[in-house]
């Protein structure tokens, strides 16, 4: 019997989701006897009804393409902003998916597509997701679509900052996203030989940094360049932000848990210039002109590379073959040489972070990268 099967893209974009809708689709058209309906922009197009049948046509030719042909949002089906308010549109996404005579809906996205699949699940829909983000911070796989491209593109950054701050005899600080977790700066800062790695597994403290700097200059070189998690933060915001987390854990009242999260929120607006002010602090600290380069979207933009275009296709033919077998409530995940089907249960409310142990951490120390911590 024909399944039908849906398929949206949500959250950041990222090389790579052309190629996985390809592998999905060519091998749900291929080699099962499947139609595809694709949802425009997300969780909103679904929402809207905003579809299209998927045919070899609009697969082919797609593998190389950055970016996503369904385009993608980062609209929650329980807080869709409709008007100037935030409403739950979990029911009409349902109607959506009855309309269409539905088998699963697959929803390619990061840790908040991954919640959201989950919570469509949880009022009966049959959900399969792919994970991707340059982020690589989804809990039970071993990667993610888009990590290796955002890598090389983060690496060749750290690589081009050498020459002019060589030749400056600068401080180059570069930032890199990754949100809350260090992956995308700890790898690019390892393969381009950054100086200084800071992520926020590791809270860093000025100070050290700006010792391993001067211990540079001792050693006659004038210039080091900075890799910065965009989430990186100081011991003092560190620890200022445990307090308020706890704060809103301990929260007795509506009130009180409100407060805390407001205070959050400033907290956050406070750091988006970290990076500035560390650069300035360094200056002062060490007598080194210092100059901060944000890389930004860049990151995500542009063509897969070839290892993220091979994921993907892995990750897309099998999700096809688990909605065959029908592994409904899953993420398609890398686990070790192979895809396995992950319950969404253990996906959801957590996050990959940088082991403080892991081998990209003890080889940033064996080659003397300073990590902001002593
Ligand atoms: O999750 C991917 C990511 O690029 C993060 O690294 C970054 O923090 C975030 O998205 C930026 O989000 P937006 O696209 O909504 O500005």
């Amino acid at each position: 019997m024909t399944k039908y099967v849906g398929v949206l893209t949500a959250g950041g974009d990222t090389p790579g989701l052309n190629a996985a809708l390809r592998g999905l689709g060519k091998s749900a058209l291929g080699e099962y006897d499947m139609q595809l309906i694709g949802f425009y922009d997300g969780f909103r197009g679904l929402m809207n009804d905003r579809s299209v049948i998927l045919d070899e046509q609009h697969l082919s030719g797609i593998l190389t393409f950055g970016g996503t042909i369904l385009g993608t949002s980062r609209d929650k089906p329980h807080r869709m902003p409709v008007g100037d308010k935030l409403m739950d549109m979990t029911d009409a996404m349902l109607e959506v998916y009855g309309k269409h005579h539905l088998d699963v809906l697959v929803c390619i996205g990061g840790g908040g597509t991954q919640k959201n699949a989950h919570r469509l699940m949880q009022k009966g829909l049959n959900v399969i997701t792919i994970p991707k983000t340059i982020d690589r911070d989804i809990a039970m796989t071993d990667t993610t679509i888009g990590f290796d491209t955002a890598l090389g593109i983060a690496t060749d950054a750290v690589d081009r900052l050498h020459s002019t701050a060589h030749s400056h005899h600068r401080i180059i600080l570069v930032e890199l996203m990754g949100h809350n977790t260090g992956w995308l700066a700890l790898g690019a800062g390892v393969a381009g030989g950054a100086d200084v790695i800071l992520i926020p597994e590791i809270p860093y403290d000025p100070a050290s940094i700006a010792e391993a700097i001067l211990a540079r200059v001792r050693s006659g070189k004038r210039f080091s360049i900075i890799a910065i998690s965009e989430g990186a933060m100081t011991r003092t915001a560190a620890a200022e932000l445990d307090g308020l987390m706890k704060q809103k854990k301990d929260g007795k009242t509506k009130e009180e848990k409100k407060a805390a999260a407001a205070s959050i929120e400033a907290w956050q607006v406070g750091q988006s210039n970290k990076t500035i002010a560390l650069a300035q602090q360094l200056e002062k600290l060490t007598g080194l002109e210092s100059r901060v380069t944000i890389l930004g979207y860049v990151q995500r933009g542009g063509i897969p590379s070839a290892r993220d275009r091979l994921l993907a296709t892995e990750l897309g033919s099998a999700a096809s073959s688990f909605i065959d077998k029908e592994k409904y409530g899953s993420m398609v995940a890398v686990r070790g040489e192979k895809m396995e089907a992950v319950p969404l249960e253990k996906v959801v409310d957590r996050r990959r972070t940088v082991p403080l142990d892991h081998s990209w951490v003890k080889a940033a120390k064996r080659v003397g990268t300073c990590l902001g911590d002593e």
